[in-house]
């Protein structure tokens, strides 16, 4: 029935965009928006049927192309977070300023209609996304239930994670706890091992691929036993392993209810790539161009999304909207949030949740987000301070002259969802990010390794080179 209903978007979509020179094959995805007929469920072949053809791809854009110019660097560029700076190979997503993200070609409402569910109008599986995401290809139903088992038969902690993450304070951060447990969990990369016994550059992949497979599938029981052991005295609940993915997530943090499942598959599907240049998918790019496993390469991108501009902000955006109701009340008239905003912008703080580094219009993230609240919690208060802030911050922050973006970002919503359904503990929602940033970034490793990616080493200068070649350039 999904599938039905995939090939038929498919076939509309496929009309579309072979009229439009197809967008798809522009962001150079690798045999997107096909349906396999075969009954083909193993990943792993899949992938490897792949990497020739895409080995081949990547020799010949070197040879034939190696010396195109792809832009011009300027010092703004540089002084600036290399804002707007084509730089990195990232195969699994791109961004594009105005329309927002597509993974291999799909924009989200696409991903949405096309993507195997629970249900058939439901939410797509987040599985569904990691499959697109490594082959380019829109998985079947029954290779979607194929991957969420082999992902139920990987999921183990040892237990030496456990003790680790007790040894922290039940007070240190719940991402400290979260990144903690990977770095634990990394004793047991196979791709170490292998490199250690001297694998040949040729295989890196698989030892990578299941690194990868292991690091997702344990996340669900690292991320909900650090959740139970902050708040709920340690108490854990057991996998369902009759459950997808992300409902078994979300079955272990201890919320059962049919509509905080589809949150979670669909929390879980939207968060997990933003093409290559953010802070978390850059930083296990670079540190796993080192030839570093996908637990080491993880882990660090997980620091960088501990950060407030990056995935705090889905944490700071719950924390300042009941900012909003301790000092305005839950009916907070428009001019009093317009008053609200401007206080916080005074203090020298930022409206968490609105602008973004790539992207200029609404993020369809947000989107999406405010589809589900409008379906299943319409009258929920805080949603409708989220959408009152839709309708007073862009303007604000559009007065305040410097902004690039006023629009509302992924975050601006994911914590009054969750929130609704009683996972209210905001400073715990960077886990989540986290659990779901780990599919697209793992799925990106994957590749980095299959097309023998070389380390990263971009050249810097100090404020004495530029002047110099300022005044060169000058003269
Ligand atoms: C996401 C973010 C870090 C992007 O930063 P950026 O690419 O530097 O954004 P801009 O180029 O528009 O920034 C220009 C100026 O506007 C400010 N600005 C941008 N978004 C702002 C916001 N939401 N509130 C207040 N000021 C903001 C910046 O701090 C910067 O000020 P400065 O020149 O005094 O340093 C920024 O928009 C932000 O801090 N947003 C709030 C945090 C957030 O929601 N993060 C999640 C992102 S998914």
């Amino acid at each position: 029935m999904v599938l039905m209903r995939g090939i038929s978007v498919l076939t509309k979509i496929r009309s579309r965009l072979a009229n439009q020179a197809t967008a798809a094959a522009s962001v150079g995805s690798v045999r997107s928006l096909q349906i396999l007929s075969s009954s083909e469920t193993d990943l792993y072949s899949e992938i490897k049927e792949l990497i020739p053809e895409q080995q081949e791809r990547l020799k010949k854009l070197k040879s034939e192309h190696g010396k195109v110019q792809l832009g011009n660097i300027t010092v703004d560029m540089v002084l600036g977070g290399m804002r707007g700076m084509t730089g990195l190979l990232w195969e699994t997503s791109l961004l594009d300023p105005d329309e927002g993200i597509r993974f291999r070609g799909l924009s989200i409402p696409e991903c949405q209609k096309v993507l195997p569910g629970a249900h058939p109008e439901g939410e797509p599986l987040p599985e569904g996304l990691l499959w697109l995401l490594l082959t380019g290809k829109v998985p079947s139903k029954n290779q979607v239930e194929a991957l969420s088992k082999e992902l139920r038969s990987r999921a183990a902690l040892p237990d030496h994670v456990y003790r680790t993450i007790d040894a922290l304070p039940l007070t240190a951060h719940p991402m400290t706890q979260f990144t903690t447990g990977v770095m634990a969990l990394q004793v047991q990369s196979k791709f170490q091992k292998a490199y250690e016994k001297g694998i040949s550059k040729a295989k890196f992949w698989e030892p990578t691929f299941e690194d990868s497979l292991d690091l997702i599938a344990a996340l669900p029981i690292l991320a909900s036993y650090v959740y139970r052991r902050i708040y709920k005295d340690g108490s854990t609940i057991s996998a369902n392993k009759s459950l997808d993915y992300g409902a078994n997530f979300s079955h272990m943090l201890g919320f059962d209810d049919p509509k905080m499942l589809e949150l979670m598959r669909l929390y879980i599907t939207i968060h997990t790539d933003h093409e290559g240049g953010n802070v978390s998918a850059h930083t296990a790019h670079l540190v796993s161009s080192a030839l570093s496993d996908p637990y080491l390469s993880f882990a660090s991108a997980l620091n960088g999304l501990a950060g407030p501009l990056h995935g705090l902000a889905n944490q700071e955006v719950l924390l300042w909207i009941k900012s909003v109701v301790e000092d305005c009340g839950e009916n907070v008239s428009t001019e009093q949030l317009r008053e609200y905003i401007w206080k916080t912008l005074n203090s020298g703080k930022v409206v968490p949740g609105f602008g973004h580094g790539v992207l200029r219009k609404t993020d369809p993230r947000y989107s999406c987000q405010r589809e589900f609240a409008l379906k299943h919690l319409p009258d929920d208060p805080l949603f409708q301070i989220v959408s009152k802030l839709y309708d007073v911050v862009p303007d604000v922050l559009t007065e305040l002259g410097k902004v690039k973006n006023p629009w509302p970002n992924v975050d601006a919503h994911s914590g009054v969802l969750l929130n609704h359904f009683g996972l209210s503990e905001a400073r715990y929602y960077t886990v989540l990010f986290g659990v779901s940033r780990c599919i697209g970034i793992c799925s990106q490793l994957i590749w980095d390794r299959a097309l023998g990616l070389p380390l990263e080493r971009p050249k810097s200068v100090t404020m004495e080179w530029i002047e110099n070649h300022c005044k060169k350039v000058a003269s």
